[in-house]
């Protein structure tokens, strides 16, 4: 699909079919998100690809009880591994750096989605602490945001964007 097309077709996908999605493509998506960039290179990036109806469901009532996530026939949680930033960077790593890099990867796979014309959404609204118990996740390992996958059930009208003239500034606020 041609670049700029895929950035315009992007919108989260909420409703999902049950029908598997290949790992193919799972596999796609985390090969690209791999390439994104990270603090001083540190690669901190690391996803859990959950598929089991029984942690969906847990994770769901972590997530403000999002159906979307028990529906979805497969979940990207992304993560930062930040055993690999802190000794570097300390807070800032732990804190900023580790959000940040975990969004650029989130970032590629919701591409990756479009151009596979697989259905995908963010969601970032979730109790860390919870999330963590669900998927046993070290204390030094952050989870950035759950990522629904499937062939899409609806088709959302896309949301209007802010005129760029009243985003953009030039040269000072
Ligand atoms: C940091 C972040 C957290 C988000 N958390 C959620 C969420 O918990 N649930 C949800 O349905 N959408 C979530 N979204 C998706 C946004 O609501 C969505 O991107 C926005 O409404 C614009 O819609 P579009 O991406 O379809 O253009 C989140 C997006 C971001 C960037």
């Amino acid at each position: 699909m041609e670049f700029d097309h895929v950035i315009r077709k992007r919108k989260m996908i909420r409703k999902y079919l049950p029908n598997k999605i290949p790992d193919r493509i799972v596999s796609k998506m985390i090969k690209n998100a791999s390439k994104a960039p990270s603090a001083g290179h540190t690669q901190v990036q690391e996803f859990i690809i959950v598929t089991d109806p029984a942690t969906k469901k847990k994770l769901r009532q972590a997530s403000v009880n999002q159906k979307s996530i028990e529906e979805a026939p497969v979940l990207i949680v992304v993560c930062s591994n930040t055993s690999r930033s802190v000794g570097r960077y300390g807070q800032r790593g732990r804190d900023f750096y580790s959000t940040i890099d975990g969004a650029f990867a989130s970032m590629l796979i919701l591409l990756t989605a479009v151009n596979e014309e697989i259905g995908a959404g963010f969601v970032g609204a979730f109790e860390d602490d919870k999330i963590a118990k669900i998927l046993e996740l070290p204390e030094y390992v952050k989870p950035i945001g759950i990522i629904t996958l499937g062939y899409p059930d609806e088709s959302p009208a896309k949301l209007e964007r802010i005129e760029n003239e009243q985003l953009v500034h030039y040269e000072r606020w």
